[in-house]
């Protein structure tokens, strides 16, 4: 993979690439969905497109689910789910390995400016701890600046340690805490980066 301004993790190794979602990677997919689902995620409080994906779609069994969803999340572009805005969902790849995903929404409604952000994402879990989520924030930073966003917003649970640290190895600046979310804004492109941007802060928990 290319490094970038965040810097690969040793760890980070192979082909890694941000993709386009695609039918090649579905049993792969498939696998790290029952990965998230044995760890718990899917119920009805989870909020994430994770979340949505495995009440939605992923109930079903084989990998029948995965053209069906991928139909949709495509359509997603233009025409997001109730309440969401355009939004493009790109993959962490790794060759025919689903790693993980990122949603990066094309602009901010109000409660995406108070709580949601532009960004989401989830890695798997048999790949996390391996820097796959601080590179594909950095390897996405560019996507989003191709939107004209200048500077990202992106929220965390303020004890999630990982999120939290993924932000700040790319240059996230701490603006506040609202509820359980910590709000940090990402400069897109190294011209809008802050001297010191990433300095851990007194808010946080870890
Ligand atoms: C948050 C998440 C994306 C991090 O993915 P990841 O690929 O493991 O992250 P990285 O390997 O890039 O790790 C980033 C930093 O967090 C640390 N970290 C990772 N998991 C951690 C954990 N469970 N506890 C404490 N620190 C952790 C890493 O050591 C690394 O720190 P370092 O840079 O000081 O070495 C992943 O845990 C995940 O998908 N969680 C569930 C969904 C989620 O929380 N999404 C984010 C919503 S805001």
């Amino acid at each position: 993979m290319r490094l970038n301004r965040a810097g690969a993790s040793p760890s980070v190794v192979g082909m890694t690439e941000l993709i386009a979602p695609t039918e090649r990677l579905a049993a792969s997919l498939v696998e790290a969905v029952h990965e998230f689902m044995d760890e718990g995620r899917g119920g009805h409080d989870d909020e994430s497109l994770t979340g949505y994906l495995i009440r939605r779609f992923a109930a079903r069994a084989g990998v029948d689910w995965v053209h069906d969803y991928l139909a949709e999340e495509r359509r997603w572009v233009t025409d997001p789910p109730p309440g969401l805005v355009p939004m493009t969902m790109l993959w962490w790849a790794d060759g025919d390995t689903y790693l993980g995903r990122i949603s990066i929404r094309h602009h901010l409604n109000e409660r995406l400016r108070d709580v949601g952000g532009h960004i989401g994402y989830d890695i798997r879990p048999s790949a996390r701890r391996r820097g796959h989520a601080t590179a594909m924030l950095a390897a996405a930073l560019p996507r989003v600046a191709a939107l004209g966003i200048d500077k990202a917003l992106i929220t965390c649970d303020f004890d999630n340690v990982a999120s939290r640290k993924v932000i700040q190895r790319n240059g996230g600046v701490y603006e506040d805490q609202r509820g359980k979310k910590l709000r940090y804004w990402v400069p897109t492109t190294p011209a809008n980066t802050a001297e010191g941007g990433g300095r851990p802060n007194a808010a946080c928990r870890s």
